[in-house]
C-alpha cells in the first residue's frame, strides 16, 4: 500500500495576472490531500473520494475516453487521464488499482485542492507501480488534469503542490524557490461559497483578449507589485508585504473577481490588525488570506469566524509531495 500527500497553496500576490504572463508569489501550506493506492482485480480502476462522497469505477478500456464535462458522474474523469498516463508510462496497462482520496483541503474555494489531489495521485500511483518519477515528471503528469478542469491554468497550483515552499512563479520561467520564513503567519478565511476557477479565468481572459486597456494596465501594475512583494518577503519586511497585499486586493476588485463576502472578510481581517489581506486563488467566492503578526493571528481568525467565515491558521509546507510505503 502506498500513500502520498501534497499540500494546498495560497497566492500571496498575482493571481489571474499570472495567467497573462505576470509573475506571482505563492506558498504551499500545511493542509494536505492524501491518496492511498492498493491493488484491485486486473484492469479495474476504482477512485473514491471521502470529501466528495463519490466512487468512480471503470475498466481500463474506458480510460482513453475523453470527458471534459465535470459533472457529479464525471467528476473523476480528469483523474482517469492521469492514471492512464502513468499506467502507460509504467507499461502496466493491465493492472487494477484502488485509489482512495482523503483530502483535508476544502474543495472549490481557491486553495488548489484539485492540483494537490492530482499531484498526490500521480506520486502514489507511480510509486505503487514502482515507476520512479522526478518531481518535474510529477508536475507534468498532474498538469494533465489541471488543463482539463481549468482550461488555461498558469501551472502555479501544480508547481506549489509538487515542490512546496514559497515560490516566485512566472509562466515560461524556471520557478524560483524563496527561503521559507517561519515568522510568516497566514490566516485563511473561507467565505464558504464555492465557484469555478475555469469560469473566472475565462471571464478575465475574455476581457484581456478584447484588448481592454484598463485590464492590461492593472496587469502590468500587478506584475510590478509582485516584484516588490518578493523583495519585501526576502527582506522579512512583512509590514510592506501586507500593504502590497491590500493593494493587490484593489486590483482584483477592479477586474471583477472579488465579491461582497470576500471584501467583508478582508475588511474585518484588516480591522482586527492584519498587516494585509486579500482574496486568494480565482476569487468569485472561496477564500481570502490575511498576513498577521504572531501575536494577532488568533484575533484575526476569531474576527473571521464571528463574521461567518471559516478560519484556518496555516504554516508553510516546505516539502511538497511525498510518499510513504505502508506495507514495509
Ligand atoms: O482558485 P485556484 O486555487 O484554482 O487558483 C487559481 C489561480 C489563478 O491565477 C486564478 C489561475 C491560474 O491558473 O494561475
Amino acid at each position: 500500500m502506498i500513500t502520498a500527500t501534497a499540500p494546498a497553496k495560497v497566492i500571496l500576490t498575482g493571481e489571474h495576472f499570472v495567467v497573462h504572463g505576470q509573475p506571482a508569489l505563492a506558498a504551499a501550506i500545511d493542509i494536505y490531500s492524501k491518496v492511498t493506492v492498493t491493488s484491485n482485480i486486473p484492469k479495474i480502476i476504482e477512485i473514491s473520494s471521502s470529501a466528495l462522497g463519490t466512487t468512480s469505477k471503470f475498466s481500463i478500456k474506458q480510460l482513453g475516453k475523453k470527458s471534459n464535462q465535470i459533472s457529479n458522474d464525471g467528476i473523476m474523469d480528469p483523474l482517469k487521464h492521469i492514471v492512464e498516463k502513468i499506467l502507460q508510462t509504467a507499461g502496466q496497462i493491465d493492472r487494477g488499482l484502488k485509489i482512495q482520496i482523503d483530502s483535508k483541503i476544502p474543495v472549490g474555494v481557491g486553495l488548489g485542492s484539485s492540483a494537490s489531489t492530482a499531484v498526490s495521485t500521480t506520486m502514489a500511483v507511480a510509486r505503487y507501480l514502482n515507476l520512479e518519477l522526478e518531481k518535474n515528471d510529477i508536475f507534468e503528469i498532474a498538469s494533465i488534469q489541471e488543463k482539463l478542469i481549468h482550461k488555461k491554468p498558469s501551472g502555479i497550483d501544480c508547481t506549489t503542490a509538487t515542490y512546496g515552499g514559497v515560490i516566485f512563479f512566472k509562466i515560461g520561467k524556471v520557478p524560483e524557490y524563496l527561503k521559507p520564513n517561519n515568522s510568516i503567519n497566514i490566516v485563511i478565511g473561507d467565505t464558504r461559497s464555492k465557484r469555478s476557477t475555469g469560469d473566472l479565468v475565462t471571464k478575465v481572459t475574455q476581457r484581456v483578449n478584447l484588448g481592454n486597456g484598463e485590464i492590461s494596465r492593472i496587469s502590468k501594475s500587478a506584475g510590478k507589485l509582485t516584484m516588490e512583494a518578493v523583495k519585501s518577503y526576502r527582506e522579512g519586511d512583512f509590514n510592506n508585504l501586507g500593504k502590497l497585499m491590500n493593494k493587490n486586493q484593489k486590483f482584483l476588485q477592479k477586474i471583477g473577481v472579488s465579491t461582497v463576502q470576500l471584501d467583508r472578510l478582508v475588511n474585518i481581517a484588516q480591522q482586527a490588525g492584519a498587516l494585509g489581506a486579500k482574496l486568494t486563488g480565482a476569487g468569485g467566492g472561496g477564500c481570502m488570506i490575511a498576513l498577521c503578526r504572531p501575536d494577532n493571528k488568533y484575533k484575526v481568525a476569531n474576527a473571521i469566524e464571528n463574521a461567518g467565515g471559516r478560519s484556518y491558521i496555516v504554516s508553510i509546507d516546505t516539502t511538497g509531495v511525498k510518499s510513504e510505503n505502508l506495507s514495509t
